[in-house]
């Protein structure tokens, strides 16, 4: 299976939504990556459900939102409201995440655990059947257009061994630094879905850029 790219809306123009969504809409994108911030989980506030609505309004592809919130269990129906395909949470921020996961399962989201930089891949032996997803973080959450932590990689491939000893299906995607040239590592390292912000949306083209982090292998 070929991977999926999901562009970063953190990195759009705010002042013209619509334009940025339906160019991912006409492009390879797979997923639209969503990004919600509190201030408190991390040190950033992005945009929060009222927006997400809108967004579903016009987008004809996936919502993929990432919780960078304390306490995302609280917020599962309102994302459900808001249209998303993918809940993901931090494992950093759920103290009770089987309970959560079953939440965003009973909710008819797919559930995604995400990890920060910092956080081994080996603690999630006990939940991983459980999730659709793990996101991996390859910055600090909470701001576009970082610079890219190498030891990211090892951390795709460690898990990629992981879910393949256990005959799992659980996919992995990387957020954050992601372009052309750390995307193609990724991939090679075993990545099944590249978020990209930044990358994406400094090019003159995006959905050309999309189309070449479509086409690496
Ligand atoms: C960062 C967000 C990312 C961000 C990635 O905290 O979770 O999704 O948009 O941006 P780039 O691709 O620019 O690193
Ligand atoms: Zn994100």
């Amino acid at each position: 299976m070929s991977h999926k790219v999901a562009p970063s809306l953190l990195s759009a123009n705010f002042l013209n939504l619509q334009a940025d969504i339906e160019m991912i809409n006409n492009s390879e994108a797979d997923w639209i990556h969503c990004d919600i911030m509190d201030g408190v989980f991390v040190p950033n506030i992005s945009f929060g459900f009222p927006i997400l609505e809108k967004v579903k309004e016009v987008a004809k592809k996936p919502l993929d939102v990432h919780l960078m919130i304390v306490q995302p269990e609280k917020f599962i129906e309102q994302v459900k409201n808001a249209g998303a395909y993918m809940m993901n949470v931090h494992y950093e921020a759920s103290t009770h995440l089987h309970r959560t996961i079953a939440a965003i399962h009973e909710a008819g989201m797919k559930a995604g655990v995400t990890l920060n930089p910092h956080t081994p891949v080996t603690l999630l032996n006990d939940i991983l059947h459980d999730v659709d997803m793990v996101l991996l973080m390859s910055v600090n959450p909470g701001f576009g257009g970082q610079k890219f932590i190498e030891h990211s990689l090892s951390k795709v491939s460690q898990l990629k061994e992981i879910i393949l000893k256990k005959n799992l299906n659980t996919l992995i995607e990387v957020d954050g630094g992601v372009n052309l040239e750390t995307g193609k590592k990724l991939v090679e390292a075993g990545a099944d879905i590249l978020v990209a912000g930044n990358a994406v949306f400094s090019t003159s083209n995006p959905a050309e850029t999309i189309h070449k982090l479509k086409s690496l292998t």
